[in-house]
């Protein structure tokens, strides 16, 4: 599937937000820790969550969906295998905790390596392993098992990694008394997951200095939740409304989620306002250069760089990003300066801690600014796919961009929505 673009449109109105991705999928997973019904409101509608749904659906989870409101309930777990699905998203390896749990023994395929980095799962398999699963590794699958079932643990996470804080999460909330989880990835989408946990009947308990603390408890319930605002979504649209010079309003946009990202905006010459229900964009004169490094939240997060760079296309001066939480998260760059981009990027770096530093071409020196011209794009992965769909509204001329499948993993109806704002997308087979 493509999308023929035609850039240069302001685009101006209101957008409203669709539920998380990286909650929703996570909150699928975790419903299964319950026998009971659990529904989830705002279900975003994408492609990632599909994919979620079928693997619930694998290993005995009975799902309706009534729009953006999704039920979901495993009275019995009918598998304690996923077989399909391999390399379609990494969300298998968050289903041996609710397995573990629910059945004592669990079979996951391996999630290899993918188009941003190699993305091991060391850190998840070393938190399962302290919490009493015995755990095997073969070429394709990891086979875990915990026959008396899991037990609390003191976990120190070597880096703050959200899946792994989640997959620990996961697997401590009904196990046999405490836990503790030093250095825990504290994004906002983890506290969600902890909301629906506590919801459920868990003890969670948020301490100083990245610290959770799990009581274990017997026995978990179905509850009713409304999945958190998709905060990639709203720096998508931030970046349109200023890269465009447009004026958009961002419904149920939450300033919490985006202090790092709103102040690097001001600084690049953005501007916004708050409101009770959202957040609204625009331009505030001459965009400017700067200078970021991605990081674990409350830091840059690293699905907001590729937007970011395709501002800094256009802003005064020399721009520089410093990736620091994948090692191969700069490709797409490649494709703005087929569209007239002045991108470099280098494996140097000046970070003295970068475990990066001059093995991966992880920071890019963005001369600005460059009109960008309309040209025929292939989507890499998700984040890179947008900023691909970005950079294609900002340019003169028209685009074709094909691959969309990836972009609609984790943005609903796109093309539609950006639409309402004036933009020029055609879907084509
Ligand atoms: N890491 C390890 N070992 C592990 C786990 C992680 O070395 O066992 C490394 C990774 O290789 C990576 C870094 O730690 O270099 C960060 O990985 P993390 O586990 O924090 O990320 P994730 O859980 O795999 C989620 C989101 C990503 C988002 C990151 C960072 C989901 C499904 N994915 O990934 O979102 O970029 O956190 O916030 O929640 C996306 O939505 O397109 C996306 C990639």
């Amino acid at each position: 599937m493509n999308f023929i673009v035609r850039g240069k449109q302001p685009l101006k109105g209101e957008i409203k937000l669709a539920g998380a991705k990286n909650a929703a999928t996570k909150l699928l997973v975790a419903s299964i820790l319950s026998d009971e019904t659990s529904i989830l409101e705002n279900f975003p509608l994408i492609g990632d969550t599909a994919i979620t749904i079928g693997l619930c659906e694998e290993l005995g989870s009975e799902v309706l969906k009534d729009g953006n409101t999704v039920s979901i309930k495993t009275p019995v777990i009918k598998s304690t295998e996923v077989r399909s699905l391999t390399r379609r998203n990494r969300l298998p390896i968050l289903a041996l905790g609710p397995l573990l749990a629910r059945k004592g023994m669990a079979e996951v395929p391996v999630v290899g390596g993918d188009k941003i980095g190699a993305r091991p799962v060391d850190i998840h398999l070393e938190a399962l392993k302290l919490l009493g699963a015995e755990i095997t590794v073969s070429e394709n699958s990891y086979k875990a098992s915990a026959p008396n079932g899991l037990h609390g643990s003191e976990i120190t996470l070597r880096f703050p990694s959200v899946g792994a804080t989640e997959n620990a999460l996961l697997a401590s909330v009904l196990a046999k008394g405490k836990t503790v989880i030093r250095n825990a990835a504290l994004e906002p989408e983890i506290m969600d997951l902890i909301k629906f946990l506590q919801k459920m009947g868990g003890i969670i308990e948020l301490g100083a200095d990245r610290i959770i603390r799990i009581d274990g408890v017997s026995h978990l319930r179905g509850v009713k939740h409304r999945i958190m605002p998709d905060r990639n979504e709203a720096v998508s649209f931030a970046v349109l409304a200023i890269a465009t010079d447009g004026d958009i309003f961002v419904k149920d946009a939450i300033q919490e989620h985006l202090i790092t990202f709103l102040n690097t905006l001001r600084r690049v010459g953005g501007d916004y306002e708050v409101r009770d229900d959202g957040i609204r964009f625009w331009r505030a004169g001459k965009l400017k250069s700067t200078k970021i490094e991605t990081d674990t939240h409350p830091g840059f997060m690293t699905d907001w760089q590729q937007p970011l760079a395709i501002l800094l296309t256009q802003a005064d001066g020399l721009s520089e990003i410093h990736e620091t939480i994948y090692e191969d998260r700069l490709g797409y760059t490649k494709d703005l300066n087929l569209m007239g981009a002045n991108i470099k990027v280098t494996k140097d770096c000046l970070g003295s801690n970068c475990r990066f530093a001059g093995k991966f071409p992880h920071r890019a020196e963005i001369q600005g600014p460059t009109p960008l011209r309309g040209a025929r794009l292939e989507v890499p992965d998700l984040r890179a796919g947008m900023a691909h769909l970005t950079a294609a509204l900002i340019a003169e001329g028209e685009s074709e961009i094909s691959g969309v499948e990836e972009i609609d993993r984790g943005y609903e109806r796109i093309d539609e929505r950006l639409k309402y704002l004036g933009a020029s997308i055609k879907r084509v087979e």
